[in-house]
């Protein structure tokens, strides 16, 4: 069986091999070691039935044992096969190097000299090495110590396949032709001009794995690129290590092969799309990798006879080209990249690889892993990593018990942390931020760290070459401004192959407190709860009644006329005093003996009003992918007869109708100081309705101040995207405007025109908000009123930042940190390093009232994360009292929401805007409460 022992030769052998050296050279002239297997073949006498190319077919047979991976000598090239000719060295002087190594705790302080696409000095780099170079072959950059890691790498991405902006046949992540396609490729839908490149690379991502879509049980092959722009501007060009064959050319036999990636995905997707269920998509696998395993058996046994000689009648190597990929999953040569989220599923997939004695790489979104530990080992070839977001949850049944505590939890059983992106699902430009939560939820640093770089690297099988800062790597190098852990850590510079890819970065080294690792809050009771719940742990906070004394409080924000202003505070430790929804005093006396006070101490805590999320269903919706758990959408005016009883084209409907509490998203909010949510009827049309503005952290709509305001605001979408033209739309929108609308609908736009009521519009594209301004003025003049109009999404509002100024438009920036996902939104303004000013920033500077908002609900809670990451890239020109209001008192004021009253947010460890802080408790006088939140 299998191949023979090249190597030791036996004596006898080695005899017998001299005599018939002679003959082979004179027969078939063939390489050293082939007599070795025709030794058998003489024995049995067929040796005339040799064929002219035993030599390749015996090469084919020993090749399919030898395991991928790089060539012996690899880490001996002097030279990286990507190195593009004219790149200059790079010297880079005084950094403080994260390399990935020693379990990722390795920081190298010193230099590193980039040259021909790879490392070639780390630390202390020789003189000699660099006396080779003259000043003008050098590029030398002083890094004043700040921090260098490994590029990016994301092991889940849809770049190219999947590309922004979207357009017809710019989607090509998923065939539907068949559950199982093993012979697809990735590569052959990679679109090398997807304006996500360049923005991931500006986020220090430099490597992904583009997978096929999920609508398949195996929906084909996968490929590693890297993200720079070549010379030959060509998808091949962008493939890292390729597999042998790709491109037609000849399988190298003399080298180990190359790894190869495939996608795999169970669950709901596959079996969605196929109208099957969750056990024919099981069979559709095991069908599959029956039909590669009997190929890989009749291979096994064919070899088994061509090394043994017994070539007569032995006829063609069996080989079907739309199997030999699962065949070679089979024989331990591909990465298996499967995505698979519950306990059903993963079980599934852990027992087809026993069945059929397969690995799988990594479970990827596999939001239960972190309940099935021992389920994971139970893996044929061991546990596979584990790929996943960070708080992006709950958007389906099979994400509903998905946890951000899943990535400590897997680390404290051993299993490989991989964070990924998803891209598009999520912006793989912040691929990092995704760590960085991971850290905040309690994942240790350096596992952090490397659950965007080594690891993955290491998972797909190329820890030869990047992932790592070693010498002999890939010069795939990223100069932070920051410790890559803190929030809103961007590129100074990042370097692929060794040629940098940022022209100009506006970006500078941020100052001292940014360039440690965040020191994170304790969440070890939360984390136990998510284990304790099966990822479903109760989330309404302890109400008390009564009062509390905070103590060691260094910070108090307070509203004050529609603003928020810092308090002036005596120290960086006073007391503040609540009950009952009520702020007491701050900086107070407080009596020590008061015994039915509870004292909570917030070490350097911080007070500061509640933030607010819009633009999401929040609130209406408990999982979005499930129909029968949501409000779900109205009908469109433009497109279709309302009903009369409905008041026919007079319908408008009212969000608050349509309420639903305790969604788990709504509290996880509440428990991340977004008390309150705005929300409008969901609509894929012109009209949305009434939005209402509701507590996120109240049981029920009859519960005190549960409503915060029943209507808050008038909604419409001007879209390129509608199924009716924007023209129509605009003029719908005008004919309302000048009072031609009926019934509820006429009304509200009388309020609107009155100034009584805010007129949202949903609208991405620059020209329609161009359009929207002297709409406004013309509806101004001819009813001589004042609109307060609002653009909501508004990706390039930036682009008409004075004129939205000086019309006195508000915008609220939805999602705050823009992606071209469509063309009405693809002239984005990216904010740094690409750009000096982010969207947010600039708007402000034209004295446009901003809010930033959210798309979809699980986000809500992260809202303090991203009002404090727009504020850091505008470099410390935005208060944090400015920023806090981006997402609090600017949106009350373009929503109709009530500026008194509102609720507070206390934190521990830090203000709501840090990354080392944690929410401790909730001030609201609207329902007359204190929550805490242990
Ligand atoms: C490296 O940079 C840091 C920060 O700017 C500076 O304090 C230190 O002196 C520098 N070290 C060297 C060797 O230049
Ligand atoms: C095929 O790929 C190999 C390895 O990536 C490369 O060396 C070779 O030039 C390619 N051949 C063609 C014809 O593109
Ligand atoms: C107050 O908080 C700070 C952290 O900001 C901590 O260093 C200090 O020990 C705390 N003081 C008390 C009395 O708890
Ligand atoms: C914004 O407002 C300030 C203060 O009212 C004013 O000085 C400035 O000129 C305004 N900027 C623009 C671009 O209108």
């Amino acid at each position: 069986m299998g191949v023979p022992e090249l190597d030791a030769p036996t004596t006898a052998r080695s005899t017998r091999l001299r005599r018939l050296t002679a003959f082979c050279f004179v027969a078939v002239c063939l390489s050293f070691y082939l007599p070795v297997f025709l030794l058998d073949a003489f024995d049995e006498d067929d040796q005339h039935t040799v064929p002219i190319h035993a030599q390749q077919t015996l090469d084919k047979c020993r090749n399919l044992h030898t395991k991928p991976g790089p060539p012996p000598d690899f880490n001996l090239r002097t030279e990286s096969d990507r190195f593009v000719p004219g790149t200059k060295a790079t010297l880079l002087r005084n950094a403080t190097i994260w390399t990935g190594r020693v379990d990722g705790l390795e920081i190298i302080k010193g230099d590193l000299l980039l040259d021909k696409g790879s490392i070639k000095g780390l630390g202390v780099v020789d003189a000699g090495v660099l006396a080779q170079y003259s000043a003008a072959d050098l590029n030398t950059i002083d890094a004043e110590g700040a921090w260098v890691s490994p590029g990016i790498v994301d092991m889940h991405s849809h770049l190219g396949v999947d590309s922004a902006p979207e357009l017809l046949g710019g989607d090509d992540t998923n065939s539907i032709k068949g559950l199982v396609l093993p012979w697809l490729r990735s590569i052959d839908g990679l679109n090398t001009h997807d304006d996500a490149y360049k923005l991931s690379i500006s986020g220090g991502l430099t490597t992904a794995v583009v997978l096929p879509g999920s609508a398949d049980a195996i929906g084909g092959q996968a490929f590693v690129i890297k993200l720079r722009p070549t010379d030959e501007r060509s998808p091949s060009s962008m493939l890292l290590e390729p597999p042998f064959g790709l491109n037609g050319s000849d399988v190298d036999s003399s080298l180990p092969p190359r790894w190869r990636q495939m996608k795999h995905a169970c669950g709901e997707n596959p079996s969605r799309v196929y109208g099957g269920t969750r056990m024919d998509t099981i069979w559709a696998f095991r069908q599959g990798y029956e039909t590669a395993r009997k190929i890989k058996q009749s291979q096994d046994q064919y070899c088994d006879k061509a090394t043994a000689g017994q070539w007569n009648g032995i006829g063609e190597f069996p080989e079907d080209l739309q199997w030999e990929a699962l065949v070679d999953v089979l024989r331990g040569r591909v990465k298996v990249h499967n995505h698979c989220y519950e306990a059903v599923d993963l079980d599934g997939m852990v027992r087809i690889t026993n069945e059929f004695k397969f690995h799988i790489a990594a479970f990827h979104h596999a939001h239960e892993t972190y309940l099935v530990p021992d389920l994971l080992k139970k893996m044929y070839g061991g546990p596979p990593a584990v790929a996943l977001f960070a708080t992006n949850a709950r958007y389906k049944r099979e994400a509903y018990r998905g946890s951000e505590f899943a990535p400590s939890i897997l680390a404290d059983n051993d299993i490989n942390v991989v964070m990924k992106s998803d891209h598009p699902v999520l912006n793989s430009r912040h691929l990092l931020y995704e760590a960085q939560q991971a850290h905040y939820y309690g994942l240790p640093a350096e596992i952090a760290l490397r659950a965007v770089t080594t690891t993955p690297a290491f998972i797909m099988g190329q820890d030869h070459r990047i992932g790592t800062v070693r010498e002999g790597y890939d010069a795939d190098i990223v100069l932070w401004d920051s410790h890559p852990l803190a929030l809103g850590a961007a590129p100074q510079q990042v370097w692929i192959d060794g040629i940098p890819q940022l022209d100009s970065p506006n970006v500078v080294k941020k100052p001292e407190a940014f360039q440690r690792v965040p020191k994170t809050p304790d969440f070890e009771k939360e984390k136990a709860a998510a284990i304790k719940y099966e990822g479903l742990p109760p989330l309404v906070p302890k109400k008390t009644s009564s009062t509390v004394v905070f103590t060691n409080v260094s910070s108090v924000f307070l509203r004050e006329d529609n603003r928020i202003m810092q308090a002036m505070l005596p120290s960086a430790d006073v007391n503040v005093v609540v009950k009952d929804g009520k702020l007491m005093c701050y900086a107070c006396d407080v009596q020590e003996s008061s015994t039915d006070a509870e004292y909570v101490n917030l070490q350097g805590g911080s007070v500061a009003p509640a933030l607010i999320s819009y633009g999401s269903p929040l609130g209406l919706e408990h999982i979005a992918a499930e129909a029968s758990t949501s409000d779900g959408a109205v009908g469109d005016h433009l497109t279709a007869k309302q009903p009369a009883m409905l008041g026919g084209n007079g319908a408008l409907i009212r969000a608050v109708d349509g309420l639903q509490y305790s969604t788990r998203d709504a509290l996880i909010a509440n428990r991340a100081g977004v008390t309150t949510g705005v929300v409008a009827p969901t609509s894929y049309g012109f009209l949305s309705g009434l939005s209402c503005a509701f507590s996120t952290g109240a049981a029920h709509k009859l519960e005190g101040g549960s409503v915060v305001k029943p209507i808050t605001a008038l909604h419409v979408s001007v879209s390129m995207s509608s199924s009716t033209s924007v023209s129509t739309q605009i003029s719908a929108l005008r004919k309302l405007l000048l009072g031609g609308g009926e019934g509820e609908l006429g009304m509200a736009f009388r309020d609107v025109v009155d100034g009584v009521l805010p007129l949202i519009i949903d609208v991405s594209s620059a020209d329609v908000m161009a359009t929207l301004i002297l709409l406004k003025a013309e509806v101004e003049q001819a009813r001589n009123v004042k609109l307060q109009v609002t653009f909501a999404g508004a990706t390039e509002a930036h682009l008409l930042a004075k004129e939205i100024g000086e019309a006195q438009i508000g915008v609220i920036l939805n999602p705050s940190r823009p992606f071209p996902g469509t063309w009405e939104s693809r002239r984005i303004l990216p904010g740094p390093p690409i750009s000096h000013y982010n969207a947010p920033g600039l708007l402000l500077e034209n004295n446009v009232t901003v809010g930033i908002g959210i798309q979809e609900p699980w986000s809500a809670r992260n809202t303090r994360f991203d009002v404090a990451w727009a504020a850091l890239e505008m470099f410390g020109e935005i208060s944090k009292a400015d920023a806090l209001a981006l997402a609090s008192t600017n949106l009350e004021k373009l929503l109709g929401l009530p500026s008194e009253d509102g609720d507070l947010v206390v934190t521990s460890g830090g203000d709501l805007l840090s990354m080392e802080s944690k929410v401790a408790g909730i001030v609201s006088p609207r329902r007359g409460i204190v929550e805490l939140m242990d």
